[in-house]
């Protein structure tokens, strides 16, 4: 066996029994991101000299403690784009990439649209739509505080907007009002006595938890965006699996919006609403 092949199998093995869901990818990225190769050139590397095993039993030992991948390897990816994370932000989760799709058709219609990113995190979904909707004005909104931090880090260097405010605040944006094309927007919402998997304990407690109920953050996400939309602008609007009809609801029982749909996420669990400013 080569070295490479050596590490991937014991590597995989340790993760297996740590219990980690995804052994084997995470063991090749681990390795990869040690040794500074693309994955898919794994088994063409080199035999790893001592301080390359050092950090990759290093890596490996985080990985068994359930640190996040991303938070060892210091990014994630994220449709096209990748944003660099850590302590102290979010990881963005491949579910979310979904509110990309929502609003895309109503940015592309438009020649100078603007997308407002509520609850922004690392930036994850306003750099994704900037890549993807180059035309458009994006702004990221995010609490003061750590995460604005990675924020900022993010999208230095870029065209993107920071906005380090609190969705709470009924003057959020007030120069935009009526004139937003899209708003997307993942944010707290899991009940707090909910028992997370390990990996969730390292994301902050108030990108997750959001009351007794996980809903004490998006009334506030539902009418910020209400006022920043201008009529035929489209919400995108992640929440709990246990919210599939709640969500939905709260948009149908408000005047403001129109055509709302309720979505699933890749595993088939309800992740999204998507409305129409009317
Ligand atoms: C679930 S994370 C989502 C981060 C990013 N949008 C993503 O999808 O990866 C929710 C984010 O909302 C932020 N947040 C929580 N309450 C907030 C509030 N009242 N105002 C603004 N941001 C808030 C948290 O700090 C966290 O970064």
């Amino acid at each position: 066996m080569t070295a490479p092949r050596a590490l991937l199998a014991a590597g995989t093995a340790r993760l297996t029994a740590a219990g980690v869901a995804t052994p084997r990818v995470d063991t090749e990225l681990l390795l990869a991101h040690v040794l500074g190769v693309d994955r898919s050139r794994l088994l063409l590397a080199d035999d790893p000299g001592p301080d390359a095993r050092a950090a990759f039993d290093a890596a490996l030992t985080r990985r068994e403690h359930r640190d996040p991948l991303q938070h060892i390897i210091g990014v994630a990816w994220f449709r096209h784009i990748e944003v660099a994370v850590g302590p102290g932000v979010f990881v963005p989760r491949p579910e979310t990439e979904l509110l990309v799709d929502a609003v895309l058709p109503v940015l592309h219609a438009r020649a100078a649209p603007v997308a407002v990113d509520l609850c922004s995190g690392s930036g994850a979904l306003a750099l994704a739509i900037a890549d993807e909707a180059p035309s458009a004005r994006v702004v990221a909104v995010e609490r003061p505080g750590p995460a604005a931090e990675w924020l900022l880090r993010n999208l230095a260097g870029t065209a993107v907007e920071a906005q380090l405010a609190d969705v709470i605040d009924p003057g959020l944006l007030a120069e935009l009002r009526g004139s937003v094309d899209a708003v997307v927007c993942n944010p707290p919402y899991v009940p707090a006595d909910v028992e997370v998997a390990p990996e969730v304990r390292f994301d902050p407690d108030v990108a997750v938890f959001a009351g007794p109920d996980g809903l004490a953050v998006i009334p506030h996400a539902i009418d910020r965006a209400a006022e920043l939309l201008r009529a035929g602008g489209v919400l995108a609007l992640e929440h709990d699996d246990t919210h599939g009809k709640a969500v939905p609801a709260l948009l149908a029982a408000d005047a403001r919006w129109t055509a709302i749909s309720a979505h699933r996420d890749l595993t088939g669990r309800p992740r999204y609403a998507v409305a129409t400013r009317t």
